[in-house]
């Protein structure tokens, strides 16, 4: 029985080629969310409209973020097409959003046909909010999302896995037959080769050619094993750049950059202990009671604020004195920063001693989503250990040490004396009062 060589490598292509295939399509499938329609539609909102309008955020003229649940899809077309001759029409809601805006006047677009509308409107029916992106900040290679990418290197080396195996698999296949058809003329000279080639062929044809595969194969595999081991060492676990989705959309940006809310306000214990902590939510109800948002969100209080009020269980609707449930759920904050148990880090110790937030948490008050700003890892803090000067002079932590070390600046067999510069100032670093010891970080 002969198998078709290219027949063999057909099917071989075939199956490596679907995996390759379904893999791309699961990875892009959010870009073939839309429809034929919603993407022509897409095509002349970009050319025509993006000047003044954004799906979910006001610009010149509204966010169209769900504009076809607020007006039916003729009226739609009408303004799309003629605004003015709506409004002239006597049309009330044309008119209010009209003087809502000021008076400012959208273009007619006489030259878009009703089915060129038409496929605008599919295109706000289907529109999604993106993903939110990682935030980019200074310096440091942010953009880089964990997640995506570790995802990215498992499926790669799956993809590499299963090749190889198919790959051996239909080798040991192919070699089964042949070993039938060869079983008859074992008795060929065997003298020993000295070429690796003609070695590896040697044993080859030497070894029960299974078991030979099988070798090969194992060989191929355990390298990869190794290379999985060191990926997952090195990189899993290391969260740079993490940044979920939190159950409210708190934006830091928000609150502690425009409206310059001191991060101890809401990170009370920072200064005084080991935590940072996240605050409750009664911190957000001080200001939360009265911040409603209502004139965003047309008279309703925001949908986002509600989620406040849900967690305490409050209903501001209520009379004075019932406004309380006793059914409170706290918000589930997703934690970002995370150290191994085995690590011990202080903060009082590193806000006393002078270090910003923002040398180790990044520029926290750009942030709309908090992203973790540096690797957290043993190199990170050892680096820091080493270059940063302690400020042993304005700080009352240091009193004590620093007196000592004054007292003995003359005396040159202190152990003080090698940490004055020329000019007599001190310079010490926290590597040299014990921060590399391994007990001060593990317990
Ligand atoms: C020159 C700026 C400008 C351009 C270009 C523009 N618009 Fe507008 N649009 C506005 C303004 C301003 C308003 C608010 C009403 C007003 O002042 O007339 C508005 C209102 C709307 C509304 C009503 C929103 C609501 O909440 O009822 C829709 C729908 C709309 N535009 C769609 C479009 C589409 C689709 C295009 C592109 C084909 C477009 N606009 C191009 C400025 C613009
Ligand atoms: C109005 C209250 C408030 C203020 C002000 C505030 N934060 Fe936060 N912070 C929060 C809340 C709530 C969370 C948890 C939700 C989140 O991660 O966005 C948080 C989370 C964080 C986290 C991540 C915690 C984790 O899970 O690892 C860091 C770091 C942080 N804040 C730093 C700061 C810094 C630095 C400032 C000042 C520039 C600041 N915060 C100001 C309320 C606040
Ligand atoms: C010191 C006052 C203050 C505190 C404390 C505060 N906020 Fe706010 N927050 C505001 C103000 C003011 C706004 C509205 C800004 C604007 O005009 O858009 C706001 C807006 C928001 C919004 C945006 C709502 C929307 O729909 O646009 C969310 C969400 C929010 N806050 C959540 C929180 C959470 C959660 C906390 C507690 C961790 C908190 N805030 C603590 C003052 C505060
Ligand atoms: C020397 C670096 C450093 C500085 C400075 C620093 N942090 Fe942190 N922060 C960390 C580390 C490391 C963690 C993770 C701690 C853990 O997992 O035990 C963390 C965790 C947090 C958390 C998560 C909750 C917690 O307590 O673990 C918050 C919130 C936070 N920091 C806020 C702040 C604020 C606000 C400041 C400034 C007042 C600040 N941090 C200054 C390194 C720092
Ligand atoms: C941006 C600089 C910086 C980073 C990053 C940093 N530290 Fe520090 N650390 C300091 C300074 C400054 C001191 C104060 C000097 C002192 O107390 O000896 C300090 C002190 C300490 C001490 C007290 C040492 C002693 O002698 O008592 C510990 C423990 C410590 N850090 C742990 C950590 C850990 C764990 C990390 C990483 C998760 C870290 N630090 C990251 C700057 C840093
Ligand atoms: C300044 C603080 C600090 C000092 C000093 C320190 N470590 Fe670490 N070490 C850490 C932190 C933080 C981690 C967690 C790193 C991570 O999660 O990637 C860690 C992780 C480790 C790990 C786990 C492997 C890894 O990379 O996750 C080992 C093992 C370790 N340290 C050994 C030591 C030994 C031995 C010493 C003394 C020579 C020492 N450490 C001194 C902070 C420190």
């Amino acid at each position: 029985m002969v198998n078709h060589p290219t027949k063999k490598i057909f099917q071989f292509k075939t199956v490596v080629l679907s995996i390759v295939l379904l893999l791309n399509l699961s990875l892009f499938a959010q870009d073939a969310a839309l429809s034929a329609d919603a993407l022509a539609g897409e095509a002349l909102f970009k050319a025509n409209c993006t000047s003044c309008h954004a799906m979910n955020s006001k610009q010149l003229g509204p966010a169209l973020q769900g504009v076809h649940t607020r007006r039916s899809d003729e009226w739609l077309v009408k303004w799309i097409r003629n605004n003015e001759a709506l409004r002239a029409s006597g049309d009330k809601d044309a008119i209010a959003i009209f003087n809502e805006y000021g008076g400012a006047a959208m273009n007619n677009f006489e030259n878009l046909t009703e089915a060129q509308v038409g496929t605008i409107i599919t295109y706000f029916k289907e529109w999604t909010p993106p993903a939110p992106k990682a935030v980019v900040t200074d310096g440091a290679p942010q953009e880089v999302n964990f997640y995506s990418q570790t995802t990215l290197y498992i499926l790669l080396f799956l993809i590499v896995v299963l090749t190889i195996l198919l790959l051996v698999l239909r080798k040991t296949k192919n070699s089964l037959k042949q070993s039938v058809s060869e079983i008859e003329d074992e008795k060929e000279e065997e003298s020993a080769p000295s070429a690796f080639k003609t070695k590896f062929e040697y044993y080859k044809k030497r070894t029960n050619p299974t078991i030979f595969k099988m070798a090969v194969g194992s060989i191929v595999l355990g390298g990869l094993a190794a290379y999985g081991f060191y990926f997952g060492v090195t990189e899993i676990g290391v969260q740079q750049g993490y940044a979920p989705e939190q159950p409210i959309k708190y934006s830091h940006k928000l609150h502690a950059g425009e409206l310059g809310i001191d991060c101890k306000y809401c990170h009370s214990t920072v200064d005084k202990s080991k935590q940072a902590s996240v605050p409750s939510v009664n911190t957000c109800m001080n200001c939360h009671k009265g911040v409603q948002l209502r004139d965003k969100y047309n008279g309703e209080i925001s949908p986002e604020i509600k989620k406040i009020y849900a967690a305490m269980d409050y209903d501001p609707d209520k009379a004075a004195g019932e406004q309380y449930g006793n059914n409170p759920k706290p918000i589930r904050w997703i934690r970002i920063h995370n150290l191994p148990d085995h690590a011990f880090f202080n903060h009082s110790m590193h806000t006393s001693a002078g270090v910003s937030c923002q040398t180790c948490h990044g520029p926290i008050q750009e942030m709309e989503v908090v992203q973790q700003y540096s690797t957290l890892q043993m190199g990170w803090c050892i680096n820091c250990h080493r270059e940063r000067n302690i400020d042993v002079e304005n700080n009352p932590y240091y009193e004590k040490l620093h007196a000592k070390i004054k007292a003995e600046k003359d005396d040159k067999n202190s152990s003080y004396a090698k940490y004055f510069t020329k000019d007599g100032k001190i310079d010490i670093k926290p590597a040299n009062n014990g921060a590399l010891e391994c007990s001060k970080c593990h317990y």
